[in-house]
């Protein structure tokens, strides 16, 4: 190539799950299914009557057109009403930005903080897009290390310490991707006060608020009045109701900071697309009972994940677990994640992700989404690590 490229792109990784994807194509067929632990998937179809109200809208000329940069109205409105539910939150559609998922929401609430040479708090182990999103940017991602002992839940004292006149944010994710763990409502408040008092935000991702056990409540920050000076919301409603693929996230924070946000927005991706927000429509007015029904199935697919996981005989240990991930300390020794993830694909059929992709120094550790998978198919999976760590170093 004779163009030169920006060192900020070719200094990052490639994406984890292509490159484990890859391994694939190199797999011995020994002629077992292969188990997919590796991307964050629902495996269940979106709401039949969703879909069947979405075809019913794809002739009308509208559909196609673009929306305002924000999303429609009707929809933020309907959007707010159930943040009512969800939160206890008064939220105007003015807080809202409706995003081509999470993704390019976390992307618009960096580029409305930060300029290159800042710094953001990430707690680790860290969800891989969100360091590689700062790394391009320029943004010095300063890591909040993990401790086992807290099974993964940020300690604000400790993020507290990493502050510097740099620091525009602190960014956690509830529940984790990929520990699963899910940071108590006081935790939260803790981490909103402490934001609050060194005047920077906090950044929640709340990719997964619909995975909590019994639905409860994920916090109430959304409740003081001063909310918007401090907190700054990055959620999506893609794995709520298995639309991954509609890229189906929003922005929820201050009018204000909305309403610089809408300026990258518009060079970004104008808008959600319409067929999505009509799907984010229907599925606020129409689908908390799917929603909660299948809450409870994964919580269902936790539960007995754990339970077998964790009996003795499996030397891959759980090191924390929640909504969707199981987060594990493999046995192999200095053995790197990468390495034991390629090892649990050719001689266990197992695709899961390497530690050392969600932050620096957990190569002992492996991510496996469990969402991924029927419980049905639990056992068979859980048994191949345990066979794995049978007499082998
Ligand atoms: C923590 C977290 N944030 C954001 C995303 C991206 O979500 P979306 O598909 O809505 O862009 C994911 C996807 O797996 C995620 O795990």
């Amino acid at each position: 190539m004779t163009m030169k490229l920006s060192p900020q792109i070719t200094g990052v990784h490639t994406p984890p799950i292509t490159e484990v994807k890859r391994w694939l194509a190199e797999r011995p067929d020994d002629g077992r299914e292969l188990i997919d632990l590796c991307q964050a998937v629902p495996d269940y179809a979106p709401a039949a009557d969703m879909t069947a109200h979405l075809a019913g809208l794809l002739g009308d000329p509208l559909t196609s057109r673009y929306s305002p940069d924000e999303g429609l109205p009707e929809v933020r409105g309907a959007v707010c009403d159930y943040y009512g539910r969800k939160y206890g939150a008064q939220l105007s559609p003015d807080n809202f930005c409706l995003t081509i998922g999470a993704s390019q929401a976390f992307w618009l609430a960096i580029v409305t903080l930060c300029s290159a040479g800042d710094e953001v708090i990430v707690q680790a182990p860290a969800y891989f897009d969100h360091p590689m999103a700062l790394e391009i940017l320029g943004i010095r991602c300063v890591y909040a290390p993990f401790s086992e002992e807290q099974r993964g839940i940020p300690s604000p004292a400790a993020i507290e310490t990493l502050i510097t006149d740099r620091t525009r944010a602190l960014l956690v994710v509830s529940p984790s991707n990929p520990t699963g763990a899910i940071t108590p409502p006081g935790t939260l408040r803790q981490l909103f006060v402490l934001a609050k008092r060194r005047n920077i935000a906090l950044i929640l991702d709340e990719t997964y608020n619909e995975f909590i056990p019994e639905g409860a409540r994920p916090h109430d920050l959304f409740s003081d009045p001063t909310w918007g000076d401090t907190f700054v919301q990055v959620a999506s409603f893609g794995k709520t109701y298995a639309l991954t693929g509609y890229r189906a996230g929003q922005l929820v924070a201050s009018a204000y900071f909305i309403s610089q946000a809408l300026k990258a927005q518009d060079t970004m991706a104008v808008c959600q697309p319409r067929i999505t927000q009509q799907a984010i429509m229907y599925g606020v007015n129409h689908l908390d009972g799917w929603v909660a029904t299948n809450c409870d199935m994964m919580c269902r697919r936790h539960d007995l994940f754990r339970q077998l996981f964790i009996q003795p005989g499996n030397r891959f240990r759980l090191a924390a677990s929640g909504a969707f991930f199981a987060w594990v300390r493999h046995p192999f020794g200095t053995s790197s994640g990468r390495e034991v993830a390629k090892r649990l694909v050719d001689e266990a059929a197992i695709l899961s992700l390497p530690g050392e992709v969600f932050g620096p120094g957990l190569e002992g550790y492996l991510r496996l989404a469990f969402g991924n998978i029927k419980e049905s198919a639990i056992p068979e999976a859980v048994l191949r690590f345990r066979e794995l760590s049978i007499n082998r170093n």
